[in-house]
């Protein structure tokens, strides 16, 4: 992942979803403007057919190789989203109960839903196994006796797969690498090896699958390509000891375009070939899962914030504070990785532009969503801005930090636009308290 302050490009690339026409952006044909007087801001607008769009890419990429994609929906779980990429025929990669109910909830059948993370407590085991989902993915030893002990008492078996860290450089934003020996996910190759008895000599214990996840944002497709080689050795392994193997899980990490890329992400296609080429070795008959998280929402998403007030700061140069209604508690990325979103403006302006920091209001100094961003030097008091690329781990990690209600989300298709969520007000951010 790029830096903010890095390569900060003059122009903002264009959408293929968020169009300018007539001098102002739509979406699915819908002026922002007007989402923007009905809706309030800041709002998060989402396009339907980029959803649509962004699906078929992926499955295009995976071609004739037998797959499920399983949407990671940590990216984006509103359940509006969810059911469309259901109806797309999605699986679902979740992390918690919570997902799992949001998945279900959303009509993604249990047979295409695996469960990911280090750390599932005891309810979320149950109730992955009452749902009767594809496989959890186990992380650990203890986790492995934890999934063996509530299958026993349920006086079932347990659908698992073992994640593996093959100890590979995923060459990415550290915060999101998750394929190194040094981060807390999966087993290291000779830890997986060695459970294969226990795993095959339980009668509460099914060893559906094999998986990695190296991390988000992929640069190259090398480190993916030998983590599935080593994957793919490591599923012939358990094979040939006789595990009734169905599956074989690479992953997420398609990347997404976010505007400042110094060279370009590899196309879905040179991603799929990827995967393609580390099977090479794969035992014959598995089913290929991909966790695609951002690559599905990414860019179907943006952030819509109004303008509150420019103020001129200290410093020299001085520098043009551009304070927006959204703030890192709507999108935290920039705070949190400095990740760059494009910013575009609703209303197309012939001013002269000069650099500017679009900032929020909360009282932190990390408050940021663009810094240095060439910007109309008439931007005033009530103009809309749109922050793109936000469909991804936008909504979903905002907070309500300083009080601030989370963001409505609306979503769009040809034919209208409709809030999907509503706004929270006020007072439901206090409805569990004490009186
Ligand atoms: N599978 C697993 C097991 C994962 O942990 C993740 C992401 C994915 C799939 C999907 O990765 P994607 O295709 O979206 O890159 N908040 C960060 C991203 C954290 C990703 C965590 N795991 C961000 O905003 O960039």
């Amino acid at each position: 992942m790029r830096a903010a302050s890095e390569n900060d490009p003059q122009e903002v690339p264009p959408s293929r979803f968020f169009r300018r026409e007539t001098g102002a952006l739509s979406v699915e044909g819908h002026a922002l403007s007007a989402i923007a007087d009905e809706v309030g801001t800041p709002t998060y607008v989402y396009s339907r057919s980029a959803l649509t769009a962004a699906y078929e890419e992926v499955t295009q990429a995976m071609g004739t190789l037998p797959h499920l994609v399983a949407y990671a929906i940590k990216a984006n779980g509103n359940l509006a989203i969810l059911r469309h990429l259901a109806s797309l025929g999605c699986g679902a990669d979740i992390v918690s109960a919570g997902e799992l109910w949001r998945a279900t909830r959303a009509g993604i059948p249990p047979s295409k839903i695996v469960f990911s993370g280090v750390g599932k407590r005891d309810e979320e085991i149950e109730a992955a196994l009452e749902a009767d989902i594809r496989a959890i993915h186990v992380e650990s030893e203890p986790e492995l006796e934890r999934v063996a002990e509530i299958a026993k008492r349920r006086g079932a078996a347990a659908r698992v797969a073992l994640r593996v860290n093959p100890d590979v450089d995923a060459k990415t934003h550290p915060y999101i690498a998750t394929g190194l020996h040094d981060t807390k996910f999966g087993l290291e190759l000779p830890r997986a090896r060695a459970l294969l008895p226990r795993l095959l000599g339980s009668p509460h214990l099914l060893l559906e699958g094999v998986a990695c996840h190296i991390g988000s944002q992929l640069e190259t497709t090398a480190p993916l390509t030998e983590a599935v080689a080593l994957l793919s050795d490591f599923a012939r392994e358990c094979v040939e000891a006789g595990a009734p193997l169905r599956s074989i899980d690479v992953g997420g990490g398609w990347p997404m375009a976010y505007g400042n890329e110094h060279a370009p992400y590899p196309s879905h296609q040179a991603f799929g070939d990827a995967i393609r080429s580390g099977l090479q070795n794969a035992p014959d008959g598995l089913e290929v899962i991909t966790e695609p998280g951002r690559a599905l929402v990414g860019d179907a998403g943006a952030l819509l914030t109004r303008v509150i007030y420019v103020k001129r700061g200290g410093g020299e140069p001085a520098r043009r504070f551009v304070i927006v209604d959204a703030a890192m508690t709507e999108l935290i990325r920039p705070a949190l990785y400095e990740a760059y979103h494009a910013v575009d403006l609703v209303e197309e302006s012939a001013a002269a532009r000069a650099p500017a920091d679009v900032v929020g209001p909360v009282c932190e100094s990390g408050d940021f969503l663009a810094l240095g961003r060439h910007l109309p030097v008439d931007l005033t008091r009530g103009d809309l801005l749109l922050i793109r690329g936000a469909g991804a781990y936008g909504r979903e990690m905002a907070s309500a930090y300083n009080a601030r209600p989370p963001a409505a989300e609306v979503l769009a298709d040809e034919e209208s636009f409709r809030v999907v969520r509503r706004r929270a007000s006020v007072a439901s951010l206090s409805l569990l308290e004490e009186e």
